[in-house]
């Protein structure tokens, strides 16, 4: 099986990109290990802080965050980070050329229930003529990443990255530490009867997304006409990762429970690299009115809706929201 630095070369990846993903899989190898390790890491239960975003932050996404970062900086291609867990941009490497966003550790309410949990990372060309702490750097649109992934800590670790030609796949042999090709170019299937949402939300959605979930929940009996079943893992990667693996549709749409914050998914280190990954998998990722790539930034820690997955269900979910 071949190892991912070789698929990369053999993709012709940059030497200075290459060395961006390695510190990326060198950070998330000490994550894997660790999480394996559980309570026997002390990696478990929440601190007392929040993040800018209100949320409390838990033992493990500081441990994460801390480690994506100290290896990050030392790595001489980057230029800034954006870090879910970090209020503003940190600047890197003067001579850098690349960016990194990232969740450090996506799904954190799953990390105490030995759930799936996992890192979310996105990677774009710095801008000249913008100084590197600029939050500016990063308010470039998603088609504009030259690298995608994420890396899943479930039973196995999984690692899903495109840098462009196609979405694939590779799994941590943990006897050699290497990660090894599992899936090559990913294709998604355009049809499927797997939907992905958080029901508890539904009265909080506009009616016309009521209106869709309802009809899939009619089942054959249905204006849709075929049986779906629901799955949720609260992890987007967990969920995401389902997708790529056999379809399905993810949604997480915008609701109107907090008038300040209509919905819950930050563009810059979730929706991007989650519609990169999608798109080069043959599946289509959208914001409800536009698609996510084409979103145009205008805050680090922005929040979009996401609805993604297999071609004509997005479609389908789409022209119940246009009509
Ligand atoms: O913040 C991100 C996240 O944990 C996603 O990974 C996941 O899809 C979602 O939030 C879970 O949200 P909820 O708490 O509504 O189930």
């Amino acid at each position: 099986m071949k190892n991912l630095l070789n698929v990369l070369r053999d993709d012709d990846v940059e030497t200075e990109l290459m060395q961006v993903i390695e510190t990326i899989i060198d950070a998330s190898k000490e994550i894997a290990f660790r999480v394996r390790q559980g309570a026997l890491a002390g990696v478990l239960g929440s601190t007392q802080d929040e993040n800018i975003q209100g949320e409390t932050q838990k033992h493990l996404d500081i441990i994460s965050n801390q480690l994506f970062k100290d290896l990050l900086l030392a790595c001489r291609p980057v230029a800034a980070l954006a870090s879910e867990e970090e209020d503003t941009v940190v600047e890197a490497n003067p001579t850098g050329k690349y960016l990194v966003a990232f969740d450090p550790l996506d799904g954190s309410s799953n990390i105490d229930i030995n759930g799936q949990i996992g890192t979310i990372f996105s990677i774009y060309r710095a801008l000249d003529l913008i100084p590197h702490h600029s939050e500016m750097q990063f308010h470039q649109q998603g088609s504009q990443q030259v690298c995608a992934g994420y890396v899943l800590y479930g039973p196995s670790t999984l690692l899903a990255i495109t840098t462009g030609k196609g979405t694939r796949c590779f799994t941590l042999d943990s006897t050699q530490g290497n990660f090894l090709l599992t899936a090559d170019k990913i294709q998604i299937v355009q049809d499927t009867q797997e939907f992905a949402i958080n029901m508890s939300n539904s009265r909080f959605w506009s009616e016309d997304m009521r209106c869709y979930i309802s009809d899939l929940t009619l089942g054959e009996t249905g204006p849709r006409q075929k049986r779906y079943n629901m799955r949720w893992n609260a992890a987007m990667v967990g969920d995401v990762h389902r997708v790529l693996t056999r379809g399905g549709i993810f949604l997480y749409p915008s609701d109107n429970r907090n008038a300040k914050q209509p919905a819950k998914l930050r563009l810059l280190y979730e929706a991007n690299p989650m519609a990169m990954l999608t798109e080069n998998a043959g599946g289509r990722a959208w914001s409800e009115q536009q698609r996510i790539l084409e979103i145009q930034p205008q805050q680090l820690h922005e929040r979009v809706a996401v609805i993604l997955g297999s071609a004509n269900e997005v479609d389908e979910c789409l022209s119940y929201l246009q009509r």
